[in-house]
């Protein structure tokens, strides 16, 4: 069994803060700030340049992508990390529509990020060959699949509801009608188990900054399967996908396996963080995780149910069919969120009315929940959030 009180004590949060948040940004792991230190005096500080090679910053981006990979059923050397995750959904869509020409069809949902439907968007203007972005409601995903997609594009927990895709049967029913996939894990790395040879994805991608706690604009990652890795084309055709960076060759050719979907320098510093982050997971069993993250979501609607019957809850109470996050709807869901945020419960609200809870077991237990819970409860009953500074809109929700 996951020793939770041990990975507790990794991060660093606030005293007397309750933080439900961790599906939006994880919090500061502990070794993160000496590594980043010792990064920069001992790494940068004395190697400079040199720290390239000493250091060991040019093979970063792999290093960190077979750790990340772990957490997701991706075996070694077919994981990347750099860029951010919009450019990576970027660089798979391309990628996949280049591997099915002669179909017209990338498939997607109206719970996908939006981010990955405007990148799509510009994809498809860039190429200027007719495609067409089909956005359909989750539940009829399945039954969109036919012989025109060429590409199904989803993010497998939607970022608003909490309601999870099955990957395998969706991506086995794409294969069926000869279409590929593209997975966006920013909810699922980290938050349950992913298995994607299992589920024969043909591409994922994600974020670092959520569940794997890589800070604020942490470097994302991009899977490609191993039967793709040598005819994937790289749309975004940098410097260091190039099979051979330092020769300077005036003409592109891409580098061997995953390495070519790198694009420019990796973040160092960010990396740095990154690679400390992940540390928490050594030791951690990702079904105990899943396990655990059930309990607290089914534990959160259970009291906030019992307590706060003007919320609705927009999650689905099958754990099974949920990521690691709970939302309740309310026509005042902005102002009970800063209500909240003032009280140190710290969630978010996504519009038009959602508040949103994440649960993260590495530093999230059941005191949190009922804590959580009371506040909300007393939020609720007193109309706490019915004050002039809590309908202020800030810029970041
Ligand atoms: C599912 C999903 N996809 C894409 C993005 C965009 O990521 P980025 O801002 O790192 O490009 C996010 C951001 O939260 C997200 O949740």
């Amino acid at each position: 069994m996951t020793d939770f009180a041990r990975t507790r004590a990794l991060f660093d949060i606030p005293e007397g803060m309750i933080y439900l948040d961790g599906n939006s940004l994880g919090p500061l792991p502990v070794a993160a700030k000496e590594r980043v230190a010792a990064m920069l005096a001992d790494e940068w500080g004395k190697h400079l340049i040199k720290g390239w090679n000493a250091a060991g910053w040019m093979n970063q981006s792999r290093r960190i992508g077979d750790r990340v990979g772990k957490l997701i059923g991706a075996p070694e050397g077919t994981t990347i990390m750099g860029d951010t995750l919009s450019i990576k959904v970027y660089q798979a869509l391309a990628a996949a529509l280049d591997l099915n020409p002669g179909r017209q069809v990338v498939l997607s949902d109206s719970g996908n990020f939006p981010s990955d439907l405007y990148m799509a968007q510009g994809l498809i203007g860039s190429l200027g060959r007719g495609l067409e972005l089909k956005v359909v409601e989750p539940e009829a995903v399945a039954d969109a699949i036919d012989e025109t997609v060429a590409v199904l594009m989803l993010t497998e927990v939607d970022y608003r509801t909490g309601r999870l895709h099955d990957m395998k049967a969706l991506t086995a029913k794409a294969h069926a009608a000869g279409a590929l996939t593209v997975w966006d894990l920013a909810h699922s790395a980290g938050a349950l188990p992913v298995d994607l040879i299992g589920a024969g994805a043909d591409f994922a991608v994600g974020c670092t900054y959520k569940y794997l706690n890589g800070g604020p604009g942490a470097p994302a990652f991009i899977y490609v399967a191993p039967k793709h890795l040598e005819t994937a084309r790289p749309a975004l055709s940098g410097w260091l996908g190039h099979e051979a960076p330092f020769a300077f060759d005036l003409d592109y050719r891409a580098g061997a396996g995953i390495d070519r979907m790198r694009v420019g320098t990796p973040p160092v510093i960010a990396l740095t963080v990154l690679d400390a982050a992940l540390d928490a997971w050594e030791g951690v069993s990702m079904a105990d995780v899943r396990a655990t993250s059930i309990a607290l979501c089914d534990l959160f609607i259970a009291e906030v149910e019992k307590r706060c019957p003007d919320l609705v809850l927009a999650t689905t109470r099958d754990g099974e069919r949920r990521g690691s996050q709970v939302s309740f709807r309310h026509p005042q869901g902005y102002a009970i969120m800063q209500a909240l945020i003032a009280r140190n419960v710290i969630g978010d609200f996504r519009a038009p009315d959602a508040i949103r809870f994440g649960f993260t077991p590495l530093y999230i237990g059941e005191k949190d929940v009922l804590g959580a819970a009371a506040i909300l409860e007393t939020i609720m009953k007193d109309r706490l959030w019915d004050r002039p500074e809590y309908h202020r809109k800030a810029a970041v929700t």
